[in-house]
């Protein structure tokens, strides 16, 4: 594996780490970690598949920064979040560091940060850049301190999937739910919340089970959907199972960072399949281009096709195969 930005700068003395607890935030599960002192690392994260792995190798999590010494921002690609971020860390921590991928925007947040610090030591190794700085106050307007109401009348914030505006692709799938819907529901990868108002619109739905891994996002949907027949789960939708539903609706992501990535939804395919009883019903929609035609079939008994436009496709599965 070739040599990562942060083992790089500190092996090469060029970033004088301090000691204490070190926050490490939002890392993906495979950020190199092997440079720092393993007991001093603290994860923060609101991704749930990411604090499963980082827990399952032993590393202490947690959603919110507490008082730190070094707080490492591993860049998102959402510029809000990763500004907010800045400011967060500045709150809690002695000392930062900022690592991540030019295509995530690493460069533009060194820009910002310069325009306010002056030179920093930075390097750049990897498509990447890593800098560091003494924590300061001058990045506390860059906070985003609650949710939001957005253009769209729903509550949403920095680094949530499409906060600025409805999905296309899952308001398209909400016009072609049935007028009468099984009683017990999933939407898996829920979101901030946005299908669950026509879900429980529909005739005949008792519950509605909002499954999302991403913490942020479901703050928000538990702002945005107060009928007392949701509930909400932090969860990996691709690890559940157990027959437990009678119909799930979801949009399912297809990026893993920046790329594509059809695996993810056909993972979703597989987990719906062994989380609907034996007469469960699957609504889903899918960018036109995902293959993801096998794996339903592979997955129901029946599947067809209930429209879409030139840019996504929908799909009725049911009788999921065991
Ligand atoms: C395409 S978005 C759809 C969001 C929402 N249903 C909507 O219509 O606005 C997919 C959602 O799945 C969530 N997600 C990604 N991986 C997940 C996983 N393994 N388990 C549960 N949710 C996941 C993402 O955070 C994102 O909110």
């Amino acid at each position: 594996m070739a040599q990562s930005r942060l083992s790089t700068a500190i092996e090469d003395g060029l970033l004088p780490l301090p000691d204490g607890t070190i926050a490490l935030m939002r890392p993906s599960a495979i950020y190199d970690v092997s440079p720092l002192p393993r007991d001093a690392v603290q994860i923060v994260h609101s991704f749930y598949p990411d604090v499963a792995a980082w827990q399952g190798a032993g590393f202490p999590t947690t959603q919110a920064l507490t008082k730190v010494s070094v707080a490492i921002i591993v860049v998102p690609r959402s510029k809000a979040l990763a500004r907010a971020m800045v400011a967060e860390a500045c709150l809690h921590a002695d000392f930062i560091v900022v690592d991540g991928q030019k295509t995530d925007g690493v460069d533009s947040l060194f820009k910002s940060c310069r325009k306010e610090l002056g030179n920093l030591p930075s390097i750049t190794k990897g498509h990447g850049r890593i800098f560091w700085f003494a924590a300061t106050d001058v990045f506390a307007s860059w906070a985003i301190p609650e949710p939001a109401k957005g253009p769209h009348g729903y509550f949403t914030t920095a680094g949530v999937f499409s906060d600025g505006a409805i999905d296309a692709g899952s308001a398209l799938l909400a016009d072609a739910l049935p007028p009468k819907l099984p009683t017990r529901m999933a939407n898996f990868g829920a979101g901030w919340g946005y299908l669950a108002e026509p879900i429980l619109a529909r005739a005949g739905v008792k519950s509605l089970d909002l499954i999302e891994a991403e913490a942020l996002s479901l703050t928000c949907a538990r702002l945005n959907v107060t009928d007392p027949r949701a509930t909400f789960q932090w969860a990996d939708a691709t690890a559940l199972g157990g027959a437990s539903f009678d119909g799930i609706v979801m949009n399912p992501p297809f990026h893993t960072g920046r790329a594509t990535d059809p695996s993810l939804g056909r993972t979703f395919i597989q987990a719906a399949a062994r989380s609907l009883a034996s007469h469960g019903k699957l609504w889903m929609v899918a960018n036109r281009h995902l293959p993801y035609e096998d794996t339903l079939t592979e997955c129901f008994r029946n599947v067809e096709t209930i429209g879409g436009n030139g840019v996504f496709k929908l799909f009725h599965a049911n009788r999921p195969k065991r």
